[in-house]
């Protein structure tokens, strides 16, 4: 009998798992990819594919490449596969390890973790700018892969419309052919080959979307935000923001196969957001995607990857919010088997402290101390790994207390012009703004019109072109911007230039320890030797994190952000966003410009500021629902044509929608015509039936029967006449516009 219950429960807990995952209804648990024998030598590998490059995720301004140094291979019919891929850096910290991870087509996948887990890592693997410690990341042979950086920037001489169109490889080959073909025709070659070359050239150029590329490229720009007048403007006239924007739309009409980008939405406005949520939702190929922004991510990916504890946690088919749940169910469930667990060992090790010694009972006891021991060799008593039941640590903020006993007004601006003068008109005129203590004002407007123009006067930075600047004498700035961190110098260690900005200029505090910088760092997550690295050798998010550290250790009485959402992780997002809310009271103020909802309504603005035409409104009022509707593009389409404010107008889903119908009207004439054959065919059968129904008039079943699949017939031909009349109104439509 005892026997027999050993070898039932040897059974149960059998497996060769530590612990069992037991996926909810619709999500997959991890996806084992298929193992294969390494390659010592990948066939197709660039000389600097492996083991020659160093340089971890580099900041220089390099532009993004749609080829280069991935590593092709067998990828067993996956576009991309990693296996048991190990990464350290330099100096010897783990920080991904035993990676397997296959994408295959059409699979768009958001790639999420807090700052510095080794995401831009992970990229930078599979792009071959990174070392690889050991095991491969393969990419299929036929594969075309584009990569954003984190820190892409243009850096092109070109005009926009020219950068933006200057990787769409098939195109641009066919019509250098074409061009080829036509100049040897004019300079006299009229040979039969040469013309029927043409020809030939001709329908590859369409065939590959050639008549369309302007059309294309304009969308494109259009969606990111550009104006139309922008496209015949170089590329160096643009920001850095922008030149951005301009590398993204490159790399997007490149159309690679396997699409990867870091972050692409940090330099995006919300507008522009939102398209590129809807762009790559229908993107045909398979899709990366590194970000922080969950409304980008809830849009455009259908699988999420999680980096935790150095490994890669795969939900499959799960989009954001069933990522989350399933996420929260994984770590119930292992955490429940683990203490079953431990349960039942306990339960085996009371019998063997009772009866260890009898002599009758000493076998069975003996052979409980073996099964203890078998469920801790298979690691049944280990607690589960990090990555699954972690609660992630949470980063937090405190800022120092605004110096109190100053008067009403700490900074205004009168009459004010705002521009970059040389001659261009100036962006905001006759602006009249005035901060008084006390207030949270959160700039909001339309793409380009001027918010952080706007944000960069009230700092000083940009001198009026007119009016006046006037400061409260006992003012003190604070100013936390984008640029400000991912600009700061990237050969300084983090340390000093937190100590040095907090102990130094005239408000500057110099009982400040390294003591102090530390303890703010290390709250922000930049424990252990980071303080202590270069710039260069941190994360975007970390980055952002030093800079936020300069901002938390002087006291302040207007703090000025400028997007301080980007790079940070969600956790510190709800960290700045927390600190803001409770700092201040009646003597601090804040003027903010953020897209990132969850944080702007985290702060509790006392004031909402709308900037555009040229004007800014202000309102003494928090923020409502309304705020959120797309104001944007309606504002600045002043000036274009008015097919482009027409299209600017749509929604999102709108947009869709007109898709959905431009496709429809494409295919309608076609359909119309099989919906007018499969009619005929139904009349003729209704006419057959309704000579079945003369013939059988006496049986009365039968006559049931026929009149039941008559009456489906006729449902059958109602429901495609509703169907040809809506493919009418449709071409209609389509032709009217
Ligand atoms: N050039 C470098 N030299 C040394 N270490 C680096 C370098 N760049 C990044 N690291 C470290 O490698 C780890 C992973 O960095 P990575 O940039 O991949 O993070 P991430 O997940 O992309 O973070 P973020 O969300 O902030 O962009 C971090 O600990 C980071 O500090
Ligand atoms: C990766 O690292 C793990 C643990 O550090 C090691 O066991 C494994 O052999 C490594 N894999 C390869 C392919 O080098
Ligand atoms: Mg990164």
């Amino acid at each position: 009998m005892a026997l027999l219950v050993i070898a039932a429960f040897a059974g149960l807990i059998g497996g060769a798992l530590p612990f069992s995952i037991v996926p909810s209804a619709g999500c997959q648990t991890t996806k084992i990819p298929t193992r294969h024998p390494r390659f010592d030598a990948p066939f197709d590998a660039p000389p600097n594919a492996r083991g020659t490059t160093t340089a971890l995720a580099s900041t220089t301004s390099e532009a993004p490449t749609s080829h280069g140094g991935v590593t092709k291979g067998d990828t067993k019919g996956a576009n991309l596969l990693l296996t048991d891929l190990n990464i350290s850096t330099g100096a010897g910290n783990t920080i991904l390890k035993s990676i397997n991870f296959r994408v295959d087509p059409k699979e768009r996948w958001g790639i999420v973790g807090p700052n510095g887990c080794g995401k831009s890592t992970l990229l930078g693997a599979i792009t071959g700018t990174v070392r690889i410690d050991g095991g491969d990341a393969l990419v299929a042979s036929k594969v075309r892969v584009g990569y954003l950086k984190q820190t892409a920037v243009s850096g092109s001489t070109r005009t926009v419309r020219e950068e933006a169109a200057s990787e769409m490889q098939d195109i641009n080959d066919a019509k250098f052919l074409m061009d080829r073909l036509e100049e040897r025709i004019t300079n006299g070659d009229a040979s039969e080959k040469t013309l029927n070359d043409l020809v030939s050239a001709q329908s590859r150029f369409e065939d590959v979307g050639g008549w369309t590329q302007d059309q294309d490229v304009d969308l494109v720009l259009k969606g990111l935000g550009f104006q139309p007048s922008d496209s015949d403007r170089l590329c160096s006239d643009f920001s850095g923001g922008w030149q951005m924007r301009i590398a993204l739309a490159r790399l997007l009409l490149s159309q690679p196969d396997l699409l990867l980008l870091d972050e692409p939405s940090n330099h995006l406005d919300s507008s522009a957001r939102d398209w590129l949520a809807t762009y790559l939702a229908n993107y045909q190929g398979s899709i990366l995607l590194v970000s922080h922004d969950v409304a980008l991510l809830s849009k455009a990916v259908n699988s999420i990857a999680e980096v935790s504890g150095q490994t890669l946690i795969q939900y499959v088919s799960c989009d954001y919010e069933k990522y989350l749940s399933e996420k929260a169910f994984r770590a119930k469930s292992a955490m429940a088997e683990y203490e079953r667990n431990m349960k039942e060992a306990a339960r085996l090790q009371e019998f063997v402290d009772k009866f260890g010694a009898s002599a009758t009972k000493a076998a069975s006891a003996q052979s409980r101390v073996k099964m203890i021991e078998k469920m801790r060799r298979e690691g049944k008593l280990d607690p589960p790994p990090m990555g699954i039941v972690e609660t992630r640590w949470k980063p937090s903020l405190v800022l120092p207390d605004p110096p109190k006993g100053i008067g009403e007004k700490l900074l205004v601006l009168k009459k004010a012009s705002i521009g970059y003068g040389d001659g261009s008109p100036p962006i905001l005129e006759g602006i009249d703004l005035v901060v008084n203590r006390g207030v949270k004002l959160i700039l909001r407007g339309p793409n380009g019109a001027g918010k952080s123009t706007l944000l960069a006067a009230l700092r000083g930075k940009l001198p009026l072109l007119a009016g006046e600047r006037i400061e409260n004498d006992r003012l003190r700035l604070g100013v936390f911007t984008q640029d400000l961190a991912q600009e700061l110098d990237v050969s300084a260690r983090a340390m000093d230039l937190v100590t040095d900005y907090a102990r130094g200029g005239p408000d500057g505090d110099i009982t400040i320890s390294n003591q102090d910088a530390r303890g703010v760092m290390g709250r922000l997550g930049l424990s252990d030797e980071k303080p202590l690295r270069k710039v260069g050798e941190l994360s975007g998010g970390e980055k952002a994190r030093v800079a936020l550290s300069m901002f938390a250790l002087k006291a302040s009485n207007l703090l000025l952000l400028d997007e301080p959402s980007n790079h940070l992780d969600i956790e510190c997002i709800e960290a700045l966003g927390e600190s803001l809310s409770n700092w201040g009271g009646k003597d601090g103020s804040i003027v903010v410009v953020s897209h990132d909802r969850a944080f702007c309504e985290s702060v509790g603005f006392t004031h909402v500021g709308t900037v555009m035409d040229g004007a800014l409104v202000i309102e003494e009022r928090g923020l409502e629902e309304r705020d959120w509707a797309r104001y944007d593009i309606a504002g600045s389409a002043s000036g274009g044509c008015d097919d482009v404010v027409q299209t600017a107008e749509l929604t999102p889903e709108e947009k869709a929608e007109q898709e959905r119908k431009r496709k429809l009207a494409f295919n309608a004439p076609k359909r119309m015509v099989k919906i007018e054959e499969m009619m005929a065919k139904a009349e003729i059968k209704i006419a057959e039936y309704d000579e079945q129904m003369m013939n059988f008039g006496s049986d009365a079943e039968k006559l049931v029967e026929i009149t039941k699949k008559k009456k489906k017939e006729e449902d059958g031909v109602a429901k495609l006449m509703e169907e040809w009349e809506s493919l009418e109104v449709i071409m209609a439509e389509m032709c009217a516009t």
